[in-house]
């Protein structure tokens, strides 16, 4: 007998039949149409929850998020406004190097009560599962201390979370004018401790001219590999220094960003498989104008995933279903495409082949919306329609208030 199972649920290829869910140990054990259940639901399953005709969506998924970090950025913002660049602000000992110096004055409890915040903000818009990455603190304890709230978050929260090393994010004042022997630290010490205190899941190096060039992006990857760790870029960002074709020459779950990528970096993708992360609200919040590659990236059937690439800097953004209107709006990604680029592509970005989806033997992780078609999650603006969400086959009502 399941744990559970939900009936009168609008599934996304159902064609508006009540659809139901089994679920058992915190996996999907059967989905389909409802008039296929071979038995009466409470023959099948201890406890039977009535969706009532919600649509229902796999958990979504942020695979890009920078969310753990003390300070703000609101006087860079206040600059930006003026007319300095972000690159300027970056070269002038502002930006992310900021922000690490916030991150190392904070305390482990600081930054976990701060970063809990912002994730109740995620999950409450139907996340289930979330990448976070390090990057603040650029020293061994500063990024342990990431590292490890992230890993708390994770049993705080109860939902999936990749935990992703980005040592190689900027150069520290320690390495100044010293970057080889940075990367050198890097591959040296920190992502082998790290990595042997359990902390790490995957390791991901901003290539650009204000962060690491492609040589250093390839020793950090190659040492990644060695330890048997997924790697990922931020790449072609604000210039194109072909990072997503080490991507993927690397076999990278992603390349991320991507506004400058050409259609030899779109072909090497395609060729191995890494899925293409856009990230909207970096592009809207610095003013961007050069649109990432949308039809090349269809053209050769690269999955696009969305993100909102949460940090301080360049994306202070705490919605995913905004980013998903902003994929549509800005990058021109149909309904449909957004969805699938915050569930089953975003999964892929992450590498994980039992998130994202609604299927036999997928984690039950899925969301319930009150919603009368599924573009409306990427048509409104500012307006939470989550009803509830099952996490690891257990159900959470969103308590909110909420208008139609
Ligand atoms: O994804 N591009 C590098 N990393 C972040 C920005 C970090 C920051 O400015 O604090 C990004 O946009
Ligand atoms: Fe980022």
């Amino acid at each position: 007998m399941w744990d559970s199972i939900w009936i009168n649920v609008l599934l996304p290829d159902g064609r508006d039949n009540p659809g139901a869910i089994g679920v058992q140990d915190g996996k999907i054990a059967w989905v389909g149409p409802q008039a296929s259940l071979t038995a009466a639901p409470e023959t099948l399953a201890k406890t039977i929850y009535n969706g009532a005709n919600r649509w229902v969506t796999p958990g979504l998924v942020d695979c890009h998020t920078h969310l753990v970090y003390g300070g703000n950025r609101a006087r860079e913002f206040e600059m930006r406004l003026q007319g300095v660049s972000y690159e300027d602000i970056a070269k002038a000992g502002g930006g992310i190097l900021s922000t690490m110096s916030a991150t190392r004055a904070a305390t482990e409890d600081e930054l976990f009560a701060s970063s809990y915040r912002r994730l109740q903000n995620l999950m409450a818009e139907g996340v289930t599962g979330i990448e976070i990455k390090s990057g603040y603190g650029l020293d061994m304890e500063t990024e342990r201390k990431m590292l490890v709230v992230a890993t708390k978050l994770a049993q705080a929260t109860g939902i999936r979370i990749q935990r992703t090393f980005l040592g190689a994010h900027a150069l520290p004042p320690e390495y100044k004018n010293r970057s080889d022997d940075y990367i050198t630290h890097i591959c040296e010490d920190m992502l082998p401790a790290l990595h042997e205190a359990g902390l790490v899941d995957a390791v991901d190096v901003f290539c650009e001219r204000i962060g690491f060039t492609l040589a250093q992006a390839e020793r950090v990857f190659q040492k990644a590999q060695q330890l048997g760790l997924p790697v990922k870029i931020h790449a072609e960002q604000l210039s194109n220094q072909h990072g997503s074709a080490l991507a993927a020459r690397s076999r990278a779950l992603s390349a991320d960003h991507l506004e400058y990528l050409d259609e030899d970096g779109v072909k090497a993708m395609a060729a191995s498989g890494t899925i293409a992360v856009l990230l909207p609200g970096a592009y809207y919040f610095l003013r961007e104008t050069r649109l990432p590659p949308i039809d090349l990236l269809r053209k050769h059937s690269v999955p696009i995933a969305i993100a909102t690439d949460h940090n301080p800097g360049t994306s202070p953004v705490h919605s995913l279903l905004l980013m998903m209107n902003m994929a549509c709006t800005i990058f021109h990604l149909t309904p449909q495409e957004s969805l699938a680029g915050v569930t089953c592509h975003a999964a892929a970005a992450l590498g994980w082949n039992d998130s994202g989806k609604l299927e036999q033997g997928a984690r039950a992780d899925f969301a319930l919306w009150d919603i009368g078609e599924l573009a409306e999650l990427s048509y409104s603006i500012g307006h939470n329609a989550c009803y509830a969400v099952v996490r690891n086959g257990l159900y959470v009502a969103i308590p909110q208030s909420r208008s139609d």
